[in-house]
């Protein structure tokens, strides 16, 4: 395959990444249009899925597909428990729930991490490098319009505070992508499977809106 496995799986989701940026329910949160209990009822969703990305992340580190994707300094799940104590309150799990669409998709990341570490890779790269990309621009608009402190609680979802130079660490995840060790075919699946990741995040987002009908 001559096109770089990092090239082929960004070209191949760029259709799904922007039916995904331009959901009603991120227009309007990116628009300023929604309280904060959206953005916080947005957050107990992400706290979900990245649980699932986590807690399957432990078993794969050894993984000759998979292993070397997990960092560490990617680790979400402490700062979404941060950002949940300061937006429902220190007993937050007393009330969290998720959505439908975020069950499925919560239960099919602990299903590639069980039985399928390539499937695992896809869902890796569909969260971190989003949120290390378009992430920032979700924070900058969240911290003005709810008044977070910059960079602080609320937001610590998005700051990845061990990753100094965020560019320089997509250069470096996309030669990981590049190298990654599967066959075509396999790597064909691998796409497959990330286009299923962003049907999942459009799922989440159209349920969301639901629940915070705005849009017109
Ligand atoms: C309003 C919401 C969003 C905005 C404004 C946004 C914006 C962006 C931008 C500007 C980039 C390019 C960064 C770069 O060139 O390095 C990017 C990349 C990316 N975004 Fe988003 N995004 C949004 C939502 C999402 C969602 C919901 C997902 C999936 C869960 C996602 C996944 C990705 C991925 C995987 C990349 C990396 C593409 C690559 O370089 O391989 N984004 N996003």
């Amino acid at each position: 395959m001559d096109t770089p496995f990092s090239t082929l799986i960004r070209t191949a989701s760029h259709e799904q990444h922007t039916e995904a940026e331009t959901s009603s329910f991120m227009g309007d949160l990116l628009g300023g249009r929604l309280a904060v209990d959206a953005y916080a009822r947005y957050t107990e969703q992400l706290w979900f899925v990245y649980r699932a990305l986590e807690e399957g992340a432990e078993a794969l580190r050894e993984d000759p597909v998979a292993g070397p994707f997990i960092q560490a300094e990617l680790f979400r799940t402490a700062a979404l428990e941060q950002d949940l104590a300061h937006l429902r309150g220190a007993d937050w799990r007393a009330g969290v729930s998720p959505l439908p669409a975020t069950v499925a998709y919560a239960e099919r990341v602990a299903e590639c991490a069980r039985d399928w570490p390539a499937g695992y890779v896809a869902h890796h790269y569909t969260r971190y490098l989003g949120d290390l990309s378009g992430g920032q621009i979700i924070r900058d608009k969240a911290e003005r319009t709810w008044g977070f402190t910059r960079k602080g609680d609320g937001v610590r979802f998005y700051v990845f505070e061990e990753i100094g130079n965020p560019a320089a660490f997509k250069r470096t995840y996309r030669e990981l992508l590049d190298g990654v060790n599967a066959d075509d075919l396999e790597k064909q699946r691998i796409v497959d499977e990330c286009k299923r990741a962003f049907a999942f995040n459009s799922a989440v987002f159209h349920q969301l809106g639901g629940e915070f009908p705005l849009s017109a």
